[in-house]
């Protein structure tokens, strides 16, 4: 035998092996596994997300200068909404002082928002909720004056019905603050590369799509007006360049 034919039956061996021993364990320890790559996704959202946030840094001032928007009588502030917080990387545009609830499924993120809250005066944490965007059964509608939700529609199971529950719990007058990457336009070769990709992208992480026509579900949502810009996130990966922010007014 050749020493590259030793090289590839040791490297097919130990693959097995490597399989083998991940299915038992997952097998044996099922909450293991699930937690770890929990804890793993948090720490590594709190070390990627301010990033691609700083590659928006502009959008994300024209977006949240419409929080001058919303008036409320409470001296408390605005109650605001975070759905698929992560480490929390919005809170530092919301108005002083507000008041901030979250729904995430990911309860390992908590531990980085808290950090992050110590740092930014004047948002107090009300309430963070395991769960997701589609079933905010823990929140009564007509609750929040506002709804927060960045880079997480590309990866809700179901968005109509978040876009649902998010104009239920929005009070009237309400306003769906949105940041997202999405579709390139049709029939471009980023459009044809995020298609190609997207069949095997959303398994390799955790349910994210690359080419989701956000805009038209956030349109046909039956909020009282939608108001949105395409714009171009500064990133070198094609298939995450197309982004789009606005807001929604129930
Ligand atoms: C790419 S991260 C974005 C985090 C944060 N919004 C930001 O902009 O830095 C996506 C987040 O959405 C959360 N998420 C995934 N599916 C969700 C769902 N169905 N409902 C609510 N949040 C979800 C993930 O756990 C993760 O924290």
């Amino acid at each position: 035998m050749s020493a590259a034919d030793t090289w590839l039956r040791d490297v097919f061996l130990y693959g097995i092996f490597a399989v083998a021993a991940l299915y038992g364990y997952k097998r044996i320890f099922p909450g293991h596994l699930r937690s770890l790559n929990k804890r793993l996704s948090a720490w590594l959202m709190s070390k990627v997300m301010w990033r691609v946030h700083a590659r928006c840094s502009e959008e994300k001032r024209l977006l949240f200068r419409d929080f001058d928007k919303i008036t409320t009588q409470d001296e408390r502030g605005p109650h605001i909404l975070e759905i698929g917080v992560g480490p929390g990387n919005n809170h530092t545009h919301f108005p002083r002082p507000s008041r901030m609830s979250c729904i995430e499924p990911n309860s390992e993120c908590k531990k980085y928002l808290e950090q992050n809250l110590r740092e930014t005066r004047g948002v107090k944490l009300v309430q963070f909720v395991r769960g997701f965007a589609e079933d905010m059964l823990d929140f009564e509608d007509n609750t929040f004056d506002a709804v927060v939700c960045t880079f997480t529609l590309c990866t809700v199971r179901s968005l109509e019905r978040a876009l649902s529950e998010i104009k239920r719990v929005l009070k009237p007058g309400g306003v769906f603050f949105f940041m997202e990457h999405v579709a390139a336009p049709t029939s471009s070769w980023q459009r044809r590369a995020q298609d190609r990709l997207n069949v095997i992208w959303p398994a390799m992480t955790d349910g994210c799509n690359l080419n989701r026509e956000t805009w038209r579900f956030v349109q046909d949502a039956g909020f009282s007006s939608t108001n949105f810009t395409h714009f171009s996130i500064k990133f070198r990966l094609i298939s995450f360049k197309a982004g789009l922010y606005g807001t929604a007014q129930k």
